[in-house]
């Protein structure tokens, strides 16, 4: 459950993380819009570069929370996912991306999605490794983190529930 050595705090910004796709056809559905499901695979990637980062280790995606298509992607777009940290618990942590469309030709940007996932730091054995904790600096990032909370009671209740059924 533990590095050799504790790593220290690290804010926020040193692990936050910028990705860039064009659309291109086979992104696509045949309407020329973006596949759901290309752009939760680039999500998970988005969040994953920022969980590397802060984590120094590799990651295993656990959860991603509800997701909504705010507005249609059309090829020959430009996606541009930002991803950060919003909190660390003992061995996962919670990575907001926000997702944003860019129409070069007129120079317009559109808010696409924004999603929470949740990632496990892992050793190369797959052992649970505990993750750096993260420091908040601007008041953004201080409301997300707080807001990062709130989340984590919510996946736990639902998760007890899920195991109750199941049981
Ligand atoms: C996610 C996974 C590592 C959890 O392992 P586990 O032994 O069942 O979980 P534990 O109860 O020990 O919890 C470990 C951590 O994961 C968190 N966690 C577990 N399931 C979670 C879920 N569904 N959502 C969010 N967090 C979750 C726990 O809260 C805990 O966090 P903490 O250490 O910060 O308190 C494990 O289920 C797994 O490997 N899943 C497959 C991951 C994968 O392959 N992802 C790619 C897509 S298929």
């Amino acid at each position: 459950m533990k590095h050799d050595d504790p790593l220290p705090p690290r804010p926020v910004s040193d692990s936050q993380s910028e990705m860039t796709e064009i659309v291109l056809p086979n992104d696509a559905n045949p309407l020329g819009s973006l596949l759901g499901g290309r752009l939760m695979h680039w999500i998970d990637m988005a969040g994953a570069l920022a969980a590397h980062r802060h984590s120094r280790s590799y990651v295993v995606t656990a959860s991603i929370d509800h997701l909504d298509f705010l507005v249609p992607v059309h090829v020959g777009d430009l996606v541009i996912l930002r991803s950060s940290v919003n909190r660390v618990f003992n061995t996962s942590m919670e990575i907001g991306v926000k997702v944003w469309v860019e129409h070069y030709l007129n120079d317009e940007c559109q808010h696409v999605s924004s999603a929470y996932l949740t990632f496990v730091a892992v050793d190369g054995s797959g052992n649970h490794l505990a993750v750096p904790v993260v420091v908040p600096e601007t008041d953004e990032q201080k409301r997300r983190y707080n807001d990062a909370g709130a989340r984590r009671e919510i996946r736990r209740a639902h998760l007890e529930r899920r195991n109750s059924v199941s049981r």
